[in-house]
């Protein structure tokens, strides 16, 4: 094995492991609650090939770039930019990308939790029958009731948060990669059976058209921009969660084959949770546009009706659940590698640190949906514009930045020996990518939505 220097914060034990984790960052509630509703929200087909164009023009070739800085220094995201652009004698201000990082981290989990809380609640519904033989009216009223609930959502909410920190402050890597390798592919084959059940409503093929038949009339330049920005989000990407697992990643590993992988599972789940809900939605006479709702108001009326749904509606959730903590590990894994590595912390005051701090933002989301719902700040509450500023404005700044900096700033031969692949045409290829159609497409969607373009 080359260079097998050991990062002040260890190393994962193999690619496979790596390849769990940061498959398991990518593979969340993006996917299966996110994906589904905006994909509602902003029409169907036209959105999702969109979303497609981004994650392969733009998402793959980012996350190449961000595992590759991280592993070149192996260290903490904000170390990682200090010590690349002093390497070259880059500019200073580069060092701030990876605090914007750190600071869009926080914001994120701050909202992504109050979901997981969702989540959770919904495992005990589950267990207690409430799906029962529930129709579509019955099952809204479920949903509306918690989130009409402060006190039930800062139960869950600090249950969550409470569980992600004492996962981080373990380390990643123990815990959770075991948990991961079982979860992830049992999740799979969930959504497998769920596509199937879908099947059986009478109403797949109408589900199947809305999510691949694109109707280009329907994007406006705010969808472009929210495809694009939830391309950054599901795969984890513009904000450093992926560059300090590729800090733990040893040297011998290809990159490319790793992300092409973990893109292609993180897609496909996707795909599949689209394929699972929007029949369910058809049949049931519900709109695909009912927003952050979706999932929590069709999966229940599908696990309420068919047989077995009892077990298996308890059994999605919780792995709904998983699949959320193996994210919400990655969010905030950055803050807590520079505490650590910077601060003189232990992993534990780092995770009481930044958890504490995250917790209490999210009250500002989990007011949003009830007692403060009326409150607009540009149009939008507070879970509305924390969702806006990260995925579509932070993430994909941070992810521009990441490509200028690893195909303009970085030096080539540098780049080329991290990547594995000197002088390939798949480096070129990725070359090409990174310094120019990457930036520009970023840039060319920021034009359009201020109308400039
Ligand atoms: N990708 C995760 C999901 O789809 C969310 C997530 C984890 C994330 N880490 C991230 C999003 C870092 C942006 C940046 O659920």
């Amino acid at each position: 094995m080359t260079g097998t220097e050991k990062s002040d914060h260890g190393q994962w034990s193999s690619r496979f492991a790596f390849i769990l984790a940061a498959t398991g960052s990518a593979v969340g509630l993006g996917n299966i609650w996110k994906f589904p509703y905006i994909t509602g929200e902003n029409g169907g087909g036209a959105f999702v090939i969109v979303y497609l164009l981004c994650v392969l023009l733009i998402g793959i070739p980012i996350m190449m770039a961000e595992t590759m800085l991280g592993r070149r220094t192996r260290q903490n995201p904000i170390d990682t930019m200090i010590t690349l652009s002093d390497e070259v004698g880059a500019d200073k201000n580069w060092h701030y990308l990876g605090w914007m990082g750190v600071i869009a981290g926080f914001l994120i989990l701050s909202y992504y939790s109050v979901i997981a809380g969702w989540a959770s609640a919904y495992v005990l519904k589950a267990f207690t029958g409430s799906f029962f033989a529930a129709d579509a009216s019955e099952i809204k009223g479920l949903f509306d009731g918690l989130i009409a609930s402060p006190i039930q959502l800062i139960f869950w909410h600090s249950l969550f948060m409470l569980a992600t920190m004492s996962i981080v402050a373990r380390g990643v890597k123990t815990g959770i990669e075991k948990a991961v390798r079982f979860l992830m592919p049992s999740l799979f084959v969930m959504l497998i059976l769920l596509v199937a059940y879908a099947m059986t409503t009478g109403s797949y093929d109408q589900g199947l058209k809305f999510l691949f038949t694109p109707d280009f009339s329907k994007l406006t330049g705010d969808s472009v921009l929210t495809a694009m920005g939830h391309a950054f989000f599901t795969l984890s990407i513009g904000m450093g969660a992926i560059m300090v697992y590729g800090s733990y990643l040893p040297k011998d590993v290809s990159i490319s084959k790793t992300v092409f992988l973990i893109a292609g599972t993180d897609t496909s789940v996707a795909l599949l949770a689209g394929m699972a809900i929007f029949p369910i939605v058809f049949a049931s006479g519900l709109e695909p546009a009912a927003g952050p709702g979706l999932i929590f108001q069709t999966l229940p009326i599908a696990f309420g009706n068919m047989t077995g749904g009892w077990l298996f509606g308890i059994l999605f959730f919780v792995m709904l659940v998983f699949a959320a903590l193996s994210s919400s590990i990655s969010l905030i894994e950055p803050a807590v590698a520079w505490l650590v590595e910077n601060k003189d912390m232990n992993r534990k005051q780092a995770c009481i640190w930044s958890g504490s701090i995250t917790w209490l933002l999210g009250f500002g989301t989990i007011f949003s949906f009830n007692i403060w719902s009326g409150l607009k700040i540009f149009d939008r509450t507070i879970f509305q514009l924390l969702d806006y500023l990260t995925a579509n404005l932070m993430l994909p700044i941070g992810g521009f930045c990441i490509a200028v900096f690893a195909g303009w700033i970085m030096k080539r031969q540098h780049s080329e020996h991290e990547l594995g692949m000197p002088n390939t045409l798949s480096y070129q290829v990725w070359k090409v990518l990174i310094c120019y159609v990457a930036p520009a497409a970023v840039f060319l969607v920021f034009l359009h939505v201020v109308g400039v373009l």
